[in-house]
């Protein structure tokens, strides 16, 4: 079994939900305001927001909107991270915990792939929707809880400023800017 295919058949986070806000809390304690930590914090967020909306659609068009939405999200974060602030795990000497997150992200990509090629409004759909989310879930308890606040304390300030800088522009780049988002929405609706 690849380590891939190890890290997509681990369904149930392993961790408890009081954990998971216990890691929350650390990771903004850790964080400074607008750095890249409290930007990631915030991303992770709208990630989980995005997740139960797909969940709560209530017919088969509005669930693919919401996918897409979930999707763009996902790519953009996991894109920024991969590029940016995992080569800054590398840098600060924590390269297993950047190799497990690449493998991790690799196997969430391949997972949001196959949602694609399921009905959106059966059981199988739900099943492998709730299969990601608890992998990203525990992804995410893994950045927060260790990764993260380790980098921003290991990291000297000039290259925090950078990595803030970089992680912006790599989610921008792919998501948008809130005033880009909202100058597409306003063409979209020709207002
Ligand atoms: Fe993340």
């Amino acid at each position: 079994m690849s380590l891939i295919d190890k890290v997509v058949a681990a369904v149930t986070p392993p961790e408890s939900d009081q954990a998971r806000k216990d890691a929350r809390a650390k990771a903004q304690a850790a964080a400074g305001a607008g750095d890249w930590l409290s930007l990631v914090l915030n991303h992770h967020m709208q990630i989980e927001s995005a997740f139960a909306a797909v969940k709560a659609a209530r017919d088969a068009g509005s669930r693919v909107a919401a996918q897409k939405k979930l999707a763009v999200l996902l790519t953009g974060h996991s894109n920024a991270e991969e590029s940016v602030l995992y080569p800054a795990l590398v840098r600060a000497d924590e390269k297993s915990h950047a190799t497990m997150a690449y493998t991790e992200q690799a196997a969430a990509k391949t997972q949001m792939a196959e949602l694609e090629n399921l009905a959106p409004m059966s059981q199988d759909y739900l099943d492998k929707l709730e299969h990601i989310r608890g992998a990203v879930a525990h992804h995410v308890y893994e950045e927060e809880g260790t990764w993260f606040p380790e980098l921003r304390q290991k990291a000297p300030a000039a290259d925090q400023i950078k990595l803030t800088q970089r992680y912006k522009e790599e989610f921008d780049r792919y998501v948008g800017s809130d005033e880009i988002r909202e100058e597409r929405r306003a063409s979209r609706s020709g207002t």
